[in-house]
This record gives structure tokens, sequence and C-alpha cells, in this order.
């Protein structure tokens, strides 16, 4: 792929290269056996692509059409400005950006720093970060530091979005304890979805100062999906896409589709899933997976070898790969069902590449991973409920955005930018409950701190969490309820949602504030 072809196009290039000319009324019929139209004629701004049509299968570039089987690259890594020790300083730029990656043609994405995925940081625990953040893109944006424990007002919340042409400095440090496996994204609120759809989306590593690990060779997999129309354009949403969450048709590694990647059962291996909705049940046929971390770093206890790594939305786990002898072998991700809306999925397996793996002598990983800080008990409890309205049976003219936008709420509401929904006290330890009232699946994620689930309950089963885990997104499958622990150690606002991007972008969010 000819990722290092970069050229920049200017904003209004970029939307000249998808007229609203070219929009089309959804065409239902193929999914529902009869017709319907949208009946969009005042769309909010966020939402007036999700009510045309574009997507279905036939206006999509075939996934051969993008080259495949090259070595995997290592993401590229932001450099650091600064030359003090224990600073990272450094400046991002969000822009439109062309690109070639599949038939030859250029795709015009919008990336951070022209790179496709964003470039990695990667610092200490401790470190003081300085990144100046430009938007040159021709909309609202902001960086949010998915799982990091920042200061509220330095996180990229909606609330304080940076206008097209405008710049701030995100600055803060990165307190001991934090080690983990991090990404950022926009975060404008109606806009989320769709900017990272266009590209913008980078991973972010934290390390340790004593890491128990630190001699393993180490390898990232950023997974994310693409979705090309026959031009090599990046279309809009369609309905479908807002109620069940957009997946383009190529996965892609570190921005490479079917990659060839060697690796050891002596890597420790990052995998992120950085899709706006796809799930993600990777297999590697004949080989297992030992759980080492999840979101907010290292387990208490490296967990028993299994077959399959489940990862939703935004999730991220540090493991090693575990074979039984030198191996020429796919990585699959086997079909996951999360009951989507109206769609009849194909239940195949995807490749997402193709592994060389070495068996070499086992690592010898110690009793503790790392020594994990109890919150202790709860002195306050929440309840939080995921719900979605029914779909209407004859929708008539199509959905309106006010129908669209009351579809997926957070304790019976749809978010509001100045609407606190939930109040906590700085350096409490409460007790969360998150019931999925709906019929389909929905990652929870909440801003600022990582909880420790401890219960999952489903048809009126409860198990407890088998192992420790600091986590900041965690699934959660129809009607089941998962309990949690979690201390948010700083003042201010905190978004928690679906991330299901087009969910989120729909109002199913809500403010935390904690004072
Ligand atoms: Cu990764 Cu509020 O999001
Ligand atoms: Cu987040
Ligand atoms: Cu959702």
């Amino acid at each position: 792929m000819k990722r290092r072809h970069v050229l920049k196009a200017t904003a209004a290039s970029l939307l000249l290269a998808h007229p609203v000319a070219r929009a089309q009324m959804m065409n239902h019929q193929e999914m529902m056996g009869q017709h319907h139209r949208m009946g969009a004629s005042h769309a909010m701004p966020a939402m007036g692509d999700g009510m045309r049509a574009h997507g279905s299968g036939r206006n999509l570039l075939p996934v051969d059409r993008m080259p495949s089987g090259l070595p995997l690259e290592a993401l590229p890594k932001l450099v650091n400005q600064s030359l003090q020790a224990g600073v990272f300083k450094a400046t991002i730029e969000a822009a439109p950006t062309t690109l070639t990656v599949a038939a030859r043609k250029p795709t015009e994405f919008w990336l951070y720093n022209g790179q496709l995925p964003g470039p990695q940081i990667e610092v200490y625990e401790g470190d003081e970060v300085e990144i100046t953040f430009i938007n040159n893109l021709p909309e609202t944006s902001t960086i949010h530091w998915h799982g990091m424990p920042v200061p509220s007002d330095q996180d990229g919340n909606p609330q304080n979005s940076v206008a097209p042409g405008a710049q701030r400095v995100y600055k803060f440090r990165l307190p001991e304890g934090s080690a983990g496996t991090y990404w950022y994204h926009p975060h404008p609120h109606g806009k989320t979805a769709m900017q990272v759809a266009r590209g913008l989306a980078g991973t972010f590593v934290v390390k340790a100062k004593n890491d128990p690990l630190k001699d393993l060779p180490e390898q990232h997999w950023m997974i994310s999906d693409l979705r090309l129309d026959q031009q090599a354009g990046i279309p809009p949403n369609t309905m479908m896409d807002w109620m069940d969450g957009r997946e383009g048709q190529f996965v892609l590694i570190n921005g490479q589709r079917d990659p060839a990647i060697t690796v050891s059962t002596r890597t420790r291996i990052r995998v992120w899933n950085n899709c706006a909705a796809r799930y993600l049940q990777l297999v590697v046929p004949g080989c297992q997976w030992q759980l080492l971390g999840t979101d907010g770093g290292l387990l208490e206890h490296a967990q028993p070898p299994t077959d399959t790594l489940f990862l939703a939305p935004a999730e991220r786990v540090e493991v090693l790969l575990l074979a039984p002898a030198d191996m020429q072998v796919e990585l699959l991700s086997r079909y996951y069902d999360r009951s989507k809306m109206m769609v009849r999925d194909d239940p195949s397996d995807i490749t997402l590449a193709h592994l060389s793996v070495k068996k070499e002598a086992p690592v010898l990983l110690p009793d503790q991973l790392r020594v994990f800080a109890e919150l202790g008990l709860p002195v306050a409890t929440k309840h939080v409920e995921f719900s979605e309205h029914e779909m209407p049976h004859d929708m008539g003219q199509g959905m309106s955005n006010s129908m669209m936008q009351n579809m997926f709420l957070v304790n019976g509401k749809s978010f509001e930018m100045d609407r606190v929904d939930l109040r906590s006290r700085v350096g409490d330890v409460e007790e969360w409950r998150i019931f999925n009232n709906s019929h389909m699946d929905h990652p929870f994620h909440v801003h600022g701190t990582q909880f420790m689930v401890t219960a999952r309950e489903s048809n009126g089963r409860k198990q407890l969490e088998p192992f420790k885990a600091w986590r900041d997104t965690v699934n959660l499958r129809p009607y089941e309820t998962v309990t949690f622990l979690v201390k948010q150690d700083m003042p201010g606002l905190r978004m928690f949602h679906c991330h299901i991007l087009e969910h989120e972008d729909l109002g199913m969010m809500a403010n935390l504030l904690v004072e």
C-alpha cells in the first residue's frame, strides 16, 4: 500500500468530492421487503448524511481491490519535540488528506498528521504530555484521550470543541500506575462517527517504569475498518449505519489489509479494536491466547489460555499467542452475532492476517504481573440503563430526525450538552450497575478513569468476574447487567456512553459531573 504517497487536499476539494447531488434516497426494499422513503426535510447538520443512501453491497469496492500480503509495518511514532527528560511535546494536525490505498484510486481521508492510522504516542508513567492540536478540518473537532486519567478540561470533551482553523494545547501529566494501552480520537458531538470513519484515530501507549515484561519483544496490532465505495470514496453513513453502527468492508491491521505477520510465542502483543461498531472474536486455529492485560494495563495474574479473544469496539488487550510448534496460520475474526436491527449478517470468518508463528521457550511469567490496588468498599451506587425505542412497524414517510435522536437512550434520555445526568464526589469509590435493557449489544465506556468489573448478570444468573482487570470499556449483551467498582480522582465533567460511535452521536451518552 502506498501509505507514504501523501498529498494534501484542501477542504474545498474534499467537499466537492462528496457532492450532495450524489446522495440518493435510502433504498430499503432489499432489507425490509417493502418500500420506504426517508423523510428528512429539515436534517440537523450531523444527521444529514444519515438520511441518504450509500454503502449497500453493490456500491462498495470489492475487498480484493486493496493490496494485501505485505509485511506488517510498525505504527509510526509521533516524534517528541522536547529535549527535557520526562516531557513529551508534539503537534497533531487533523486535516483532509488524499492517499491511494485501493483500486489505484485516490481516497480523500481526514487524518492526523497525514497518517493512516494516526501516529502512535508512546510515553512513560510520570511524563508531562503537551500536544498542540491544529484543527484543519472543515468542521469542529477535539482530541479525546480514550481511557486516560487526564483532567476533564484536557480530555477533548464535546463541550470543549476546537473550531475549524483553530488550535489548542492539551496538557496533562500521566500518574504512576497509569501504564496501559490507550487511543485517541475525535469527540465532537454528533460528528464523531464520521470523523473516525474518515480515518481519524491513533494509538497511545503508556509504559511503566518497572515493567515486569519489559524484556519481551512487543508488537502492536491496531484493528480498524474502512468503507470505500466503487470510486474509492468514503461514503456517508446510511440509515442502517446509524441504527447498527457502521462496519467497513476492509478490516485492517495498522492500516494494512491481510498483512504478513511474523510473531513469536514470546511476543507481547497489544491489540486495539478501533472499529466504530465491529466486534472482533480473534482466533488463530491451533494456537491459543494468554491474556496479560486489558485497557488499563496488566492484570493481577496472567489468565489461562483460551481459543478466542473477544474485543468489543474500543477495547484493548495485551496477550501472548501460544503455539505448539512453528506454524503458518491465519488470524481470523469469527462472526459475532450482536443482534443488529433489520440486517442479516454474513456469518463467515474474516481473514485479518497471515501469521508465521515461531515457537520459542515459554515466557516465565511472574506470579503477580502487578500489585492490584483494590478500590475498597463502595460508598455510593449508581444505576445506568441503556435502552432503545421500538422500531416503528410502519415507517410511512421514514424516520424523522427526532425519531433517530430518541432511538438510543441512557436512563431514558438522549444526550444534552449542558444537562448533568449524574454526580460523583472526587475520590469516592462507587458501584455502578449498567443494565442493557435492549435487544442488541452495546459497549459501555466512561471517561477519565478505569473500572474493575465485579459481576455480570444475564437471565437471572449472576457470575462473579473471575479475575481483576482495569477497563474503561465493557460490552453488554442484550438484557445483561454489568457491575463494576470505579473511582474518579479529578473534578469536572466526564462523558459515559455507548462506544458504537453512531449510537454515541445519536445521543446514547450522558454527563457525569465529578465534584
Ligand atoms: Cu473513545 Cu467518549 O470515547
Ligand atoms: Cu473515552
Ligand atoms: Cu450502542
